[in-house]
């Protein structure tokens, strides 16, 4: 079993997934150097522990580490979380997932192999799926044919890892995330119908027919279910579905979020078609019984963590992180087995 290592750099640090990720680590005790090219950052979530004594945040881009030199030890563990995740963009313009999803992750390898760095945490999503024939979906699920560029690029980014584990002994955890959510969220079902409803509360717009079914989890579960999985393998190349075994309906989302908004009588359109848009996946139904059988499970539903995040990010309630002062430990992570 892998005893977590101290220091720990995190690309994509100033994101939605990344800043909770950091204030974890700088909660546990541990080091962190947060790496973002900040383009995509929505606000400055990382104001809270901008001043933490045992953080430093470098800007700069994975597409260009011949910048970054000095910033990586061998003795480092490197949570890849950067990439592009607005897939309307990616949708539109292909290069953008291909630099920042595959080039960025081929260029952080060549760093970390040039540094003698061979630890690695990868990002990955339930999107390299594809259409699921057969849900759900074990990690042993095949063939994997991705249905979107997004997804293409973190499959090609496995590929990569799985490469450079055989042939230059990288180390490497892969989690296929389901939709993570949070009160920091940036996109996604749960985000968007708030917003549009805000704009109009009479009238919802729902992309798809509104069957589409998919696994939520909460942002610090997400963070909790790595951190267990990590100090629960040996190191070498695990690849872990990370999500929830249940799922929610496009329409019990909208249900969840017209109630929190304490609306009534909102008319629902819908735009039509299985999929809501080029790339969408209508079914992500996990199996998440490899890491059960690490000892390690949600705590929420899919649907109590989408109303949960609903309340979150209306300010209703406060997350694990959300309310902390900085640099304060408030909760131990990875330490939790619900289901062993
Ligand atoms: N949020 C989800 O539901 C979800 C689901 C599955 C997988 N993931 C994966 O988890 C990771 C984090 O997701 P998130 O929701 O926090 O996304 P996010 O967009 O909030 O964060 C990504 C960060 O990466 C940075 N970045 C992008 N390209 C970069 C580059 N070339 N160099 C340096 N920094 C760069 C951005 O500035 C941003 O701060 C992503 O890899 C995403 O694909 C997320």
């Amino acid at each position: 079993m892998m005893q977590l290592p101290t220091r720990h750099i995190i690309t994509g640090g100033a994101g939605f997934i990344g800043s909770h990720l950091t204030e974890t680590l700088l909660e546990r005790g541990d080091r962190v150097v947060v790496l973002d090219n900040l383009q995509h950052a929505q606000r400055d979530w990382l104001e809270q522990v901008r001043i933490h004594p045992r953080l430093e945040i470098c800007q700069g881009d994975l597409l260009h580490p011949e910048e970054l030199r000095g910033l990586l030890t061998a003795s480092d563990l490197v949570w890849h979380l950067a990439a592009n995740t607005n897939m309307v963009i990616g949708a539109q313009n292909p290069q953008v997932d291909v630099e920042n999803g595959f080039l960025a992750t081929q260029r952080l390898l060549e760093w970390m192999r040039s540094e003698g760095t061979h630890k690695l945490v990868f990002a990955s999503s339930g999107a390299v799926y594809g259409d699921m024939a057969r849900p759900p979906a074990s990690e042993q699920y095949g063939p994997l044919l991705p249905v979107s560029m997004y997804g293409a690029t973190k499959l090609a980014g496995e590929a990569l890892l799985s490469a450079y584990h055989h042939v230059f002994g990288m180390q490497a955890w892969i989690f296929r995330f389901g939709n993570v959510l949070g009160a920091r969220m940036s996109h996604g079902v749960v985000f968007d119908f708030i917003r549009k409803l805000r704009e109009c509360p009479t009238a919802l717009e729902i992309l798809g027919d509104g069957t589409a079914e998919k696994n939520y989890i909460l942002v610090e579960e997400c963070i909790d279910g790595m951190l267990w999985a990590l100090t629960h393998t040996k190191p070498g190349f695990e690849i872990l579905n990370l999500g929830s075994p249940t799922t929610t309906t496009v329409n019990e989302i909208a249900q969840i979020v017209i109630e929190d908004l304490g609306l009534r009588n909102v008319e629902l359109r819908y735009a039509g078609g299985a999929r809501g848009w080029p790339g969408d996946q209508p079914r992500v139904y996990m199996d998440v019984s490899k890491l059960r059988q690490l000892g390690w499970m949600t705590r929420y539903t899919s649907s109590e963590a989408v109303r949960i995040a609903t309340r979150r990010y209306l300010g209703k309630e406060t997350g694990p992180t959300d309310r902390k002062e900085s640099g304060k430990a408030e909760r131990s992570v990875g330490t939790r087995g619900t289901n062993s």
